[in-house]
């Protein structure tokens, strides 16, 4: 491949070199996204000190509960580098027992509630994103996800508003008020299967979608509207993160049968935490109509067996939970691939070329008279990549346009997603892996990233705030270690686990795209 021949070519002090040129690129490029009102170069950069200095300053923290050794945790973790998220924290490295992730699911909750309870009171409003460490890739840089995640939280926490009969989640403040916070992954069914449980059938009716959008309304997975939770990628507040991860300890402490099929599955108690808060809503809205008692069975008209949550008077059941139904954020594989397609968004509306898109051809929802539509190419998401792939444009010459690259997208829902997430299956992440936008340039990425990873440099600003990364790289790394510079950070003080010892082993499957045969 010629980009790896190139960086194989070059020697240590050219890299020093061009390490430089990257520092000097980065800088320029990092202020830029910062400049959100103008484009005159003088107050751009005014806007950014004064939002750098005045804005508050939060971390970003990126988990990933991870037992032990494998290629597709190198490409997670590649591409978390390649895309500038914060340096990684494996969750339960090498732990054993119950904290073994490779023996019970329910290790990786167990792993993270121990890290989010590491954090200080001065954490509380950082984000953190976990990810399942074996089946997640990254698809777009860490800017556009945190914006984002902003927008889709607070357009929900304002519906919920409307929903109590309010118009300003304002006065839902109070700790244990609706509101969203915390963003799952979707699903296409509930699972681990089981009608009668409360995260199956206590589930939003109205999640924005009309049914019969992924094609006919006919109860094939496929087809189903992505209604359910999917605990495999996690984002939200430290304090409400730890607040649901000790809510789902506490029901696997009450429920936990040993002899249950599903015993040992984290989403199964996660789910139903979130089943439970969505009960306590709709019995919220429906005693604003309705004096007296109201009978679950017509307000959640399934025909299955339920079994109907006993709550406490003064039991908690808000944990601020919501499920990114759009894929904005995660985007799940099983029943949905057929809705995935690599887009290039070359096709422009005007002459100035201001907004670009793509044309759809694919008649999911089956509609008869169906005309080709339009998909537009987010302008953030744009100059996002724009400034990536400027980053290695000194180490590898040329670069494409963000309008040649080919992205994947959910053409039902329009989102160009965040990550993808291979569930039921690992053929799809693996086929995924070399066909990534950023894929050719990922070992001169890691290197381009060494700085801006090791000085902690600010990766968004969104919600009035200045995002850093929580974690860096090591501090004796060094740019002129290049790729050796890199590396993650073992649970909560267990040190420095660098790329040489984590993917040594792994360079063909992260940087040539090989996948071993017979892998699962
Ligand atoms: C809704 O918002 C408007 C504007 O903020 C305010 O004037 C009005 O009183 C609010 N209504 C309710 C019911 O809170
Ligand atoms: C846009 O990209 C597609 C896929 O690469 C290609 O087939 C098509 O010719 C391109 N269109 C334009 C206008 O460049
Ligand atoms: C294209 O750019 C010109 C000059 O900047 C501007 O006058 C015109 O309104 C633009 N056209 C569109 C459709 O944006
Ligand atoms: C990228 O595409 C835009 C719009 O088509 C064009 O104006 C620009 O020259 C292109 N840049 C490169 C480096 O090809
Ligand atoms: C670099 O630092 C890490 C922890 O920060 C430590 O584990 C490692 O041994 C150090 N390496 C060298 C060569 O000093
Ligand atoms: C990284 O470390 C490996 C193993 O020690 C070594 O072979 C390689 O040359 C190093 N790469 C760089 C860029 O220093």
């Amino acid at each position: 491949m010629q980009i790896s021949t190139l960086s194989n070519r070059l020697s240590r002090w050219q890299w020093a070199g061009l390490a430089s040129l990257f520092v000097i690129a980065f800088i320029t490029i990092i202020q830029y996204p910062l400049a959100t009102t103008s484009t005159d170069p003088i107050s751009a950069s005014k806007n950014a000190y004064s939002l750098t200095a005045s804005g508050a300053v939060s971390k970003f923290h990126l988990l990933l509960p991870a037992s032990g050794y494998h290629f597709r945790l190198c490409r997670a973790v590649a591409s978390a580098i390649a895309l500038g998220y914060p340096v990684p924290v494996l969750n339960g490295w090498m732990k054993e027992g119950d904290l073994d992730a490779s023996k019970t699911h329910l290790a990786k909750v167990r792993t993270v509630m121990q890290y989010l309870d590491s954090l200080p009171a001065s954490s509380d409003d950082d984000l953190v994103l976990m990810i399942d460490a074996y089946d997640v890739v990254f698809q777009i840089p860490p800017d556009v996800l945190i914006e984002r995640y902003f927008a889709i939280t607070k357009a929900a926490s304002a519906r919920l508003a409307s929903r109590y009969g309010v118009n300003s989640s304002e006065s839902l403040a109070a700790d244990d008020a609706p509101r969203q916070t915390i963003l799952f992954g979707p699903e296409k069914v509930c699972y681990p299967v089981d009608w009668s449980r409360v995260g199956c059938w206590a589930v939003p009716q109205d999640i924005g979608i009309p049914r019969g959008a992924f094609g006919p309304d006919d109860g094939q997975l496929q087809h189903n509207l992505p209604r359910w939770l999917n605990s495999g990628t996690i984002m939200g507040p430290a304090k409400d993160m730890r607040l649901m991860f000790a809510a789902t300890l506490d029901r696997i402490v009450k429920h936990y049968d040993p002899n249950h099929e599903y015993s040992d599955s984290d989403q199964m108690y996660i789910s139903d935490v979130w089943g439970v808060q969505e009960f306590a809503r709709s019995m919220r809205e429906l005693r604003q109509y309705f004096h007296g008692d109201i009978n679950p069975n017509a307000a959640f008209p399934t025909n299955e067996e339920k079994v109907v949550p006993n709550l406490e008077p003064d039991q908690r059941t808000e944990y601020h939970i919501g499920i990114d139904h759009r894929s904005e954020l995660f985007q799940t594989r099983a029943g949905s691939d057929y809705v995935l397609e690599m887009l290039t968004f070359n096709e422009t509306t005007d002459v100035n070329g201001t907004t670009t898109f793509a044309t759809v051809t694919q008649n999911i929802a089956e509609s008869p008279n169906f005309t080709p539509y339009e998909i537009y190419l987010p302008s953030n998401l744009a100059s996002s990549i724009t400034r990536i792939l400027r980053l290695v444009e000194p180490a590898v010459g040329v670069v494409p346009n963000v309008t040649d690259i080919a992205l994947e997208t959910n053409i039902v829902t329009k989102n160009i997603y965040g990550m993808f997430h291979s569930t039921g299956g690992k053929d799809w992440i693996d086929q995924l892996w070399t066909k990534l936008w950023f894929f050719p340039y990922v070992r001169p990425l890691f290197e381009a990233m060494v700085p801006a990873l090791q000085a902690g440099w600010p990766i968004a600003v969104a919600d009035g705030r200045t995002w850093v990364p929580s974690h860096t790289l090591s501090a004796n790394s060094s740019v002129i270690q290049g790729i050796n510079a890199t590396g993650v950070w073992k649970d909560i003080d267990d040190g420095w686990l660098s790329w040489q010892e984590l993917c040594g082993a792994f360079h063909a499957e992260v940087f040539d795209g090989y996948t071993p045969p017979m892998d699962d």
